[in-house]
Order: structure tokens, then sequence, then C-alpha cells
């Protein structure tokens, strides 16, 4: 990958890195992302058809399996070497912040503490009338339901037209004004408010950066473009910022 040195030069000074991760950071774990055609089981339905509040009211059952399944690949999958670039980064820069839009935990898991999720976390759940948490739960009903209220507990992640945690949203806008560099990883650029986060932080005159195989609507605002796989392009970019070349 030809990575321009002007671009390891301003890693180098930045002391405070602010990255948001969408699903093709994941997508090396053997996570499927949301756009790329569904295959098996659930390839005749659409992801965004599955992630709403009316979806689930229509089909409770449907939509509880598919986080199910979902849920299982994630248990199953390990974090891959984009996933330990980002955490390793958060160990040698003075300020870290990951953002991310994806809810398979596997920034945590592969060691990265600074993290953000906007759209919640798969593993938890929480109950669908009144968002009492659920520590454990039992699958002997299909969705099962929450002991305090009988409704039916949910994945507790953000749905298309739920609001995002606010406190997490004001906290990741800051950090994106403020940051020495923006990179934006593995995301399609197209579900808001996250997409529009590289370009609050260019307003701010931060330098931003894609990582992506793909281009996206957002490529050409971009000052650097990177157009590789996350589990390539990070750890290669992580060895050139090092000043040793290995990729760990
Ligand atoms: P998408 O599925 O929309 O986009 C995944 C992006 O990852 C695409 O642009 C791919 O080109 C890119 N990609 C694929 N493989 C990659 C790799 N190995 N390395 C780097 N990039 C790769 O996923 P998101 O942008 O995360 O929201 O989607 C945003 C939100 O829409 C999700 O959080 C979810 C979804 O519906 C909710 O559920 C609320």
């Amino acid at each position: 990958m030809n990575i321009p040195d002007e671009l390891i030069q301003l890693l180098q000074k930045a002391r405070k890195v602010v990255a948001l991760t969408g699903a093709g950071i994941s997508a090396e774990s053997g996570i499927p992302t949301f756009r790329q055609a569904q295959t098996g089981l659930w390839a005749q339905y659409d992801p965004e058809e599955l992630a709403t509040r009316a979806a689930f009211q229509r089909n409770p059952r449907l939509v509880w399996q598919w986080y199910a399944w979902r849920r299982q690949l994630v248990q199953q999958a390990a974090p891959n070497p984009g996933h330990l670039a980002l955490a390793e980064w958060e160990r040698i820069v003075p300020e870290f912040m990951l953002i991310t839009q994806n809810v398979d935990g596997l920034h945590q898991r592969a060691g990265s503490q600074n993290v953000i999720e906007l759209h919640g976390n798969l593993l938890r759940v929480k109950c669908f009338d009144h968002d009492h948490t659920v520590p454990t739960w039992e699958e002997d009903e299909i969705p099962p339901r929450c002991g305090q209220c009988g409704s039916y507990l949910r994945p507790d992640v953000v749905w298309f037209g739920e609001s995002l945690p606010a406190a997490g949203l004001h906290t990741a806008v800051t950090a994106a004004r403020t940051a020495d560099i923006f990179l934006s990883i593995g995301t399609s650029s197209l579900v808001q408010p996250a997409a529009s986060l590289a370009l609050e932080a260019k307003s701010y005159r931060v330098p931003i950066v894609e990582i992506n195989p793909q281009s996206t609507p957002l490529t050409s605002a971009f000052n650097f473009v990177l157009a590789g796989p996350a589990g390539e392009v990070l750890p290669e970019l992580m060895g050139r910022v090092r000043g040793d070349g290995v990729m760990r």
C-alpha cells in the first residue's frame, strides 16, 4: 500500500487521534457488513427492514432470531489485525478515542478501552416497553420476556428511527472537532449522524483519513484515502507510525 509520508508525519505528531469505525472493520473477522448481501437463511431479508421498532412489533420472533444469529457469529468471531492495531495505537498515543457504529464488542475484546458505542451492543438486552436492562435471560420463549414488566426483550442496540445515546454522541462530536487527526474506517458513511462526524472534524480543520477498499459518498472529501482492507492497512500504518515498519 502506498501510504504518503505526509500522512505518516501527521500521525506521528498527533497527540489526539480519533477514529470512527463501521462494520467493515469486523468483516475480516467473518461478520457480514450491513449492506453486503446476506447469505443462507437470512438472504431474503434486508437488514434495514429488521432493525426497526416497527419490524419488532410486526414480528418479534423473526427480529429476535436475526439478532440471536448475529450474536452467535460475534461470540464465535475473534478480533482481527485491524482491531488489534487500533488497540495498540491507544497505548502509544497520549489521547485516543474510538467511536464505533458496531455492536459486536470486538474492539473491547482486542484491548481498546476508550470506546464509544454509538449504536449499542448486541450482547446486551433490554425490554421493549421500559428499557429495563436484563443481565441474563432464558431462551425458553422467543423472544424471552422481561422479569419486571413482562414485555418482550430486545437487543440493546439503536434501531433506525431511534435516538443515539445523547452523551456518547456529544462526546464523539467534541472529540472529532478537537482531534489532531480523524480516521473513518470501514464505514459506508451512509447512516447519520455518525457519517457526518468526519465532515464535522474537517470543518474544524482536522485532517481526515478514510480506510475502505470501496469508495463511499464521502470519499472525495477526505484529505487521505487508503483504499484497502482495514486488517491489512491498519497494521501497516502502525508499523510506519512506530517507525520500525514491522506489521504486528
Ligand atoms: P455498512 O455495511 O454500511 O458498510 C460497510 C463498509 O465497510 C463498506 O463501505 C465496505 O466497503 C467497507 N468494508 C468492507 N470490507 C472492509 C474491510 N475489510 N476493511 C475496511 N472496510 C471494509 O456498515 P456501516 O457503515 O457500519 O446501524 O453501517 C452503518 C450503520 O448502518 C450500522 O451501524 C447499522 C447499519 O444499518 C444500525 O443498526 C443503527
